[in-house]
């Protein structure tokens, strides 16, 4: 099992995946290091060093200049002997989140059309649906329930796999694939730890063996679902090769559910511990849309990403030098006081909230973050339309993850309307 003893406790809320179980203190040292060191340099180890920047200013003008910084094959934070082996083995990351320039515009847009605005409205009636059944089974729990794990997480994953044409009974296969995924630091989450590498290397194995399954099929029978979009995909006039179709379906299997599953998660926690907040959703559920924009800017389910410097260049009169890199913090980002008026305060109504920068911004702003929107602001309204007094029952325990992270147990009571 991997672990990072780092002396630094600013250092170690972006470092060590254990930090983030305590977000309020992770939010106090984020502070701190926005306040006194806004472009703070990291050196551990593990890693390569980086700059982390903690402003809303830095993280947007960084991730919209995508000639000036690149996000190349390592955009995930990860120790530098993982980095290595995968390289070794050929099993380095390419997935959108790993392109950059031409590469990445012509991969994108081999399924952009699904993810239009207009495109995902045409899918809100499934959606509901979905969202009629969860809340259906919570109606059958009978008034308990962990939210996370018999709603969040199932709920998020049949959405996207639906979408995939993945069949409910492979549903179990991928929460195992995705949660095995470098997403996934938990401990609790990643089954037998002893050899962490041959883990990845495992989980890259079973996407591989599932989706080329499923991209034969797709190429001989076409349906209409996402798969078949990507197993028949062209970038140039010619057809996705195997490693870039591979991280294709990975990337929007992983980056779909998981994300969006903290969300609603974070979202049911902060309305917990908010009851006028989530007596004002009840009262006038047309809040939902700003609900959700604020939702994912308290959550910030996408916790960094990094870039690369392709020129010398400064920020905030700090030389970065061509190939350095900078880690863009989205919660910090997301919590800038120069930005969010008391932007420690939870309000799904407030003005700024639209300001969050937790989907990115640039070229590689969230491809999803319709789904994920629609997803969260659906099943909000409905849940308080069903039941009354919804209560936690118990500590919201959240996830060790430094990429992707949120609250993984949410023991709540309610009762039926
Ligand atoms: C609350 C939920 C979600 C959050 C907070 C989130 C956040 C993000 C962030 C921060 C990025 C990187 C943006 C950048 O570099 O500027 C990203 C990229 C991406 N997201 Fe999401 N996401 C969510 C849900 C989803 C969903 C539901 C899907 C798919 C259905 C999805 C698919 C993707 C993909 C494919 C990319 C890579 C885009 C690219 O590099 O061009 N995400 N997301």
């Amino acid at each position: 099992m991997l672990t990072f003893e780092v002396d630094d406790p600013r250092a170690a809320i972006f470092l060590d995946p254990a930090r983030s179980v305590d977000p309020v203190r992770w939010h106090e040292l984020a502070d701190e290091v926005r306040a006194t060191d806004p472009v703070f340099r990291v050196e551990h180890d593990w890693v390569e060093p980086f700059y982390v920047l903690t402003t809303h200013e830095d993280v947007f003008e960084v991730s919209r200049h995508n000639d000036l910084w690149h996000n190349t094959r390592r955009s995930v934070l990860m120790p530098k002997m993982q980095d290595q082996m995968l390289e070794a083995m050929g099993l380095s990351p390419h997935s959108l989140v790993h392109m950059d320039g031409h590469e990445h515009a012509v991969h994108r847009k081999v399924t952009n059309d699904w993810f239009k605005p207009a495109a995902v409205k045409k899918r809100q009636g499934a959606i509901g649906e979905i969202a009629d059944a969860f809340v259906e089974r919570m109606r059958e729990m009978g008034g308990e329930c962990d939210f996370a794990q018999d709603i969040a997480v199932p709920y998020t994953l049949h959405v996207i796999m639906d979408i995939y044409g993945v069949p409910p009974e492979d549903e179990p296969k991928m929460l195992e694939l995705t949660q095995g995924m470098f997403g996934a630091a938990d401990p609790e989450f990643m089954g037998d730890m002893s050899d962490p590498f041959g883990a990845v290397v495992e989980t890259i194995e079973g996407f591989r063996e599932y989706f080329g399954e499923m991209t034969a099929d797709r190429r001989r029978c076409p349906t209409d679902d996402l798969a078949t979009v990507i197993a028949n995909g062209e970038v140039d006039g010619c057809p996705l090769g195997d490693t870039q179709e591979l991280w294709y379906y990975i990337i929007v299997a992983t980056a779909g559910h998981d994300t969006t599953s903290y969300g609603l998660s974070g979202g049911m926690q902060a309305l917990l511990e908010h009851p006028e907040q989530m007596e004002a959703l009840r009262e006038d559920p047309s809040l939902a849309t700003n609900a959700t924009e604020e939702i994912v800017r308290w959550t910030s389910p996408v916790r960094q990403f990094l870039r690369y410097a392709q020129a010398d260049t400064e920020i905030r009169g700090v030389p970065v030098a061509e190939g350095e890199r900078v880690l863009l913090s989205y919660p910090a980002a997301n919590r800038d006081p120069a930005v969010f008026d008391e932007p420690h305060r939870f309000d799904i109504t407030r003005p700024d909230a639209s300001k969050l920068i937790g989907f990115g911004v640039g070229a590689h702003y969230c491809l999803g973050s319709q789904f994920a929107r629609r997803e969260i602001s659906t099943m909000l309204p409905k849940l308080l339309e069903a039941f009354d007094d919804i209560q936690l029952a118990g500590e919201p325990l959240w996830a060790e993850a430094n990429f992707v992270g949120g609250v993984k147990h949410l023991p709540i009571t309610y009762r039926l309307r």
